[in-house]
C-alpha cells in the first residue's frame, strides 16, 4: 500500500468497487487528504496561480529546456504558474530516440525545476503522429503497436507516481471527425484504447488525457468525433480521466460562443477537462476572459495552461498570443484572466473540505504543495451537500437530484434522468422549485425555462432519446442567500 497516497481519487477507486470495501475507504480518504483546498471566500489572488488555486484549480505554462537558462522567463514562471508542461522534451522522439534506449535528461531537468519551484507537471505526450522516434518510421502493424506500448511502459515506469496527468494520445482526429490517418492508426482502430489501457496499467496514479486542437466548438465535427470516442470509452470501461482542449485561438480561429457547452458536455461524460495549450491571436483580452470564465463555470475544468509565457516564447510569436509581452510585462489579457479566475463561482469537486461522500471526480493527488499561502479562513460554512438524493417520478421517467458541491452563496446540482420503461423515451422535462432568493445561473446538458421559483429543464438536442433503462444527467449552478436544495422535483416525458 506504499503507493496508495499517490492514487487518483476516481479511476482506481472505481476499479476497486467490488473489491474490499475497507480498501476503498482507505484509498478515498487518503486521496482526499492529498487534494488541494479551495476557498472562494478568501481574498482575490494577485498572481495567476493564486487566483486559480482559490477554486482548487491550477494555472500552467509550457516550458522548453532552453528556458532553464533564461532568468527572465523563470522570474515570471515562478511567480505566476503552478503547473509545467514540457514543450518538446517528453515527446516520443525525445524520450526514446533509439528503440529501447530511453533518454530523460531534458525531461528530468524540467521536471526537477518544476518540483523545486512548487509546480506540478503535465506529461506531453506518449503517442502522436508527429515527433515520433525515427525507428517508428520503419515499423508497421503489430511491430509498431508493440513499440508504442513499450514506449508508454518505459516512459511511465520512469515517471511513475510523479505526474499530475499525461496526454496519452495527441491529435488523433481529422477535422471531419473521423480518425486522422497515420502509421499508428494503420495498426488498427483500437490503437488509442490500447495506449490508454497500457498507460493505466503502467502508472495508476496519473490522470490519462486525450488531447487535441479544434475541439473547442461544440458543433464542429471534430469535437463530436472526440466526444463520441470518449463516450464509447466510458461505456466500455476503457480507462480515460480527462480531455485536453489545446485552445489555440490563433491563426484564424477564435473563441466559439458555445465553448462552455463543449466543456460541460465533455465533463458530463465523467471526465475532467483541461485547457492545455492556450494562445490567442494578439492576446485578445475578451477571448482570454471568455475562455477562462467558461473553465471557471465548469466544475470539472481543472486548470488552464498557456503554450509559453511571453510572446517571445510562442511557437507563433508573430501573432503575440500570450499573456506577457517580449519585455515580460503583463498585457491587458493578463488582467482579464486574473479577474476571471478570481470571479470563479465553482470549485473543483473534491477540493473543498469534504462534508459527505467521496469526491465525484477523478484527479491525481497534489504531488507537491502549492507555494502560495494556504487559505487561512475557515472553509465556507454554507449548508453541506445533501447526501440523500431526492427523487421525483411521473410516469415513464425518474429524476433524481443531488447537490454535487456547495459554497457560500451557491451550489452545483445534478439531476439524473432515468427511463423506467421498456420502450425508448423521446424527450423529457424535469420540473423543480428553487427556494426563495435563489437564482439559476447556468444549466448544461439541458435547456431551462425560468431562473427562479418553479423552473423546468428540457433535454438537450443530444440526450433526449433514452432507451429502456437508460439514463442521462444535466447539471446546473444556483446562486443565492441559501443553499436549500430544490423541492418538488418531477419528470415527465411527452
Ligand atoms: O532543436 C532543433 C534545432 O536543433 C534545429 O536547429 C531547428 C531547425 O528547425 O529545429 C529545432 O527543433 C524544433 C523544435 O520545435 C524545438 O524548437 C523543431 O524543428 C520544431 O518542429 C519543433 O516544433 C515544436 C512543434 O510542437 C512540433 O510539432 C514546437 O516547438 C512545439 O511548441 C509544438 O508544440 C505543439 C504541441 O506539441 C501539440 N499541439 C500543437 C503545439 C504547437 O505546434
Amino acid at each position: 500500500m506504499n503507493d496508495v497516497p499517490k492514487r487518483r481519487t476516481g479511476g482506481p477507486t472505481r476499479l476497486l468497487i467490488g473489491g474490499a470495501c475497507a480498501v476503498l475507504i482507505a484509498v478515498s480518504s487518503v486521496a482526499i487528504a492529498n487534494l488541494a483546498h479551495a476557498d472562494l471566500s478568501g481574498p482575490p489572488g494577485t498572481t495567476l496561480k493564486a487566483a486559480a488555486e482559490r477554486s482548487g484549480r491550477y494555472f500552467g505554462m509550457a516550458m522548453g529546456a532552453d528556458r532553464l537558462s533564461d532568468s527572465g522567463f523563470q522570474t515570471i514562471a515562478r511567480r505566476e504558474f503552478d503547473m509545467l508542461t514540457a514543450v518538446n522534451e517528453m515527446k516520443p522522439d525525445a524520450t526514446e530516440p533509439n528503440q529501447g534506449q530511453f533518454n530523460f535528461t531534458n525531461g528530468d531537468r524540467l521536471y526537477n525545476w518544476a518540483v523545486q519551484n512548487g509546480m506540478r507537471v503535465r506529461g506531453h505526450t506518449l503517442a502522436w503522429h508527429a515527433q515520433q522516434p525515427r525507428f517508428w518510421g520503419s515499423l508497421s502493424g503489430s511491430a509498431l503497436r508493440t513499440a508504442m506500448i513499450n514506449h508508454i511502459n518505459g516512459v511511465l515506469a520512469h515517471y511513475k507516481g510523479k505526474m499530475f496527468q499525461w496526454d496519452v494520445v495527441n491529435e488523433a482526429f481529422a477535422e471531419n471527425g473521423s480518425r486522422r490517418s497515420s502509421n499508428l492508426q494503420a495498426t488498427g482502430n483500437d490503437w488509442i484504447e490500447a495506449a490508454f489501457r497500457a498507460a493505466r496499467a503502467a502508472d495508476p496514479s496519473t490522470g490519462l488525457c486525450y488531447n487535441d486542437y479544434n475541439i473547442e466548438n461544440w458543433t464542429y465535427a471534430k469535437t463530436q468525433g472526440v466526444y463520441n470516442m470518449i463516450k464509447d470509452f466510458k461505456s466500455r470501461g476503457v480507462p480515460i480521466d480527462c480531455v485536453g482542449l489545446q485552445t489555440h485561438f490563433t491563426g484564424g480561429s477564435s473563441l466559439p460562443g458555445n465553448f462552455q457547452t463543449t466543456l460541460s458536455s465533455f465533463a458530463a461524460l465523467g471526465v475532467d477537462v483541461v485547457l492545455t495549450e492556450v494562445d490567442v491571436t494578439n492576446a485578445s483580452a475578451s477571448q482570454y476572459q471568455g475562455l477562462t470564465q467558461a473553465c471557471m463555470n465548469v466544475p470539472r475544468c481543472l486548470g488552464i495552461t498557456t503554450w509559453g509565457v511571453r510572446d517571445s516564447d510562442s511557437w507563433r510569436s508573430s501573432e503575440s498570443p500570450l499573456l506577457f509581452d517580449r519585455n515580460s510585462n503583463p498585457k491587458a489579457a493578463y488582467t482579464s484572466v486574473l479577474n476571471a479566475l478570481n470571479a470563479a463561482s465553482t470549485t473543483v469537486p473534491g477540493t473543498t473540505t469534504p462534508t459527505s461522500g467521496t469526491p465525484s471526480t477523478s484527479r491525481p493527488p497534489t504531488s507537491t504543495p502549492p507555494t502560495s499561502a494556504p487559505p487561512t479562513s475557515a472553509p465556507a460554512t454554507s449548508a453541506p451537500p445533501t447526501s440523500t438524493p431526492v427523487t421525483g417520478q411521473s410516469g415513464a421517467c425518474t429524476a433524481t437530484y443531488r447537490t454535487v458541491n456547495s459554497w457560500g452563496g451557491g451550489f452545483q446540482g445534478e439531476v439524473i434522468v432515468a427511463n423506467n420503461g421498456s420502450s425508448t423515451l423521446n424527450g423529457w422535462t424535469v420540473r423543480l422549485t428553487l427556494a426563495s432568493g435563489q437564482t439559476l445561473s447556468q444549466v448544461w446538458n439541458g435547456s431551462n425555462t425560468g431562473t427562479s421559483g418553479a423552473i423546468s429543464v428540457r433535454n438537450a438536442e443530444y440526450n433526449g432519446s433514452l432507451g429502456a433503462n437508460a439514463s442521462t444527467n444535466f447539471g446546473f449552478l444556483v446562486s443565492g442567500s441559501t443553499n436549500t436544495a430544490p423541492s418538488g422535483i418531477s419528470c415527465t416525458s411527452p
